[in-house]
């Protein structure tokens, strides 16, 4: 498959520097020229697919898109999506839908992802896994070599019982690539409960995985473990903004 580069130019003027909210909502623009009307559209999460759905509301209320229904990757997506006015539905009523459009934490050269710092994984991948076509919208400094590297955590959603336990069991899976499992925190120095009511376990690698399919099988096998944030060979197309223009990679 061509996974060389197609370059969109669109530079911004050299006096101007763009932020990265900015960029992320190049990218998201750009994911929503992808969008057409009597759509079925999986809705991701983050800041940079909140654009997206921004500007999907913004495209349905000018009546420049009609009858889309929208499959919400989060509880907070489906807040920002009702308050638009955007038919939501979920899998169950949509088992395949048209398109996604979601954020990524990493992307490597293969358009593997780690995605889930959000906490939004499970959901994401069941929704972006059952999408005839998924993109990606990132800035670029979410494009690493390697995915999982030693920069930030590969997240692992476990169910509470016992995460101690599960959490010890997924550091020794690890161990090779000097790993440390720490549970993630939210308000008030609690666990962080995801919006399926699990925990998440934060994976600190070292080193980078070697054979990612062995690496996730690996962890999948483990009783306690619902999922992991590495998304491999899902994604159909990546836009990356910079400061120097759009990028739009294909699988
Ligand atoms: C949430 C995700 C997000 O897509 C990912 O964390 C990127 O977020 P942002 O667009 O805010 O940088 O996977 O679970």
């Amino acid at each position: 498959s061509d996974k060389s580069p197609i370059d969109v130019p669109s530079p911004p003027p050299p006096s101007m520097t763009l932020t990265q909210d900015e960029l992320k909502r190049i990218a998201a623009y750009k994911a929503v020229d992808f969008v057409q009307s009597n759509m079925v559209l999986g809705l991701g999460t983050g800041s940079t697919a909140k654009h997206a759905v921004d500007r999907i509301g913004e495209l349905l209320r000018q009546g420049k898109l009609e009858n889309i229904v929208g499959i919400p990757t989060s509880k907070k997506t489906q807040e920002q999506a009702l308050s638009l006015n955007i038919p939501l539905s979920d899998l169950d009523a949509h088992p395949v839908i048209d398109l996604s459009i979601d954020g990524a934490d990493e992307v490597d050269p293969c358009l593997n992802l780690v995605k889930g710092r959000g906490g939004s994984l499970l959901r994401e991948k069941m929704i972006e896994g059952a999408s005839k076509k998924f993109v990606v919208i990132v800035d670029e400094s979410k494009m690493v070599k390697h995915i999982g590297g030693s920069k930030m955590a590969l997240p692992v959603e476990t169910v509470p019982f016992c995460w101690k336990f599960t959490a010890e069991r997924l550091r020794r899976v690890m161990e090779g690539y000097g790993c440390e499992a720490k549970l993630r925190l939210g308000e008030k120095g609690k666990a962080f409960v995801t919006d399926n009511g699990n925990y998440i376990v934060d994976m600190y690698l070292e080193k980078d995985m070697g054979d990612l399919n062995a690496v996730s099988d690996e962890i999948l096998r483990l009783p306690g473990v619902v999922e992991h944030g590495m998304f491999l060979d899902m994604a159909s197309t990546v836009i990356i903004a910079g400061e120097l223009g759009v990028k739009i990679k294909n699988k």
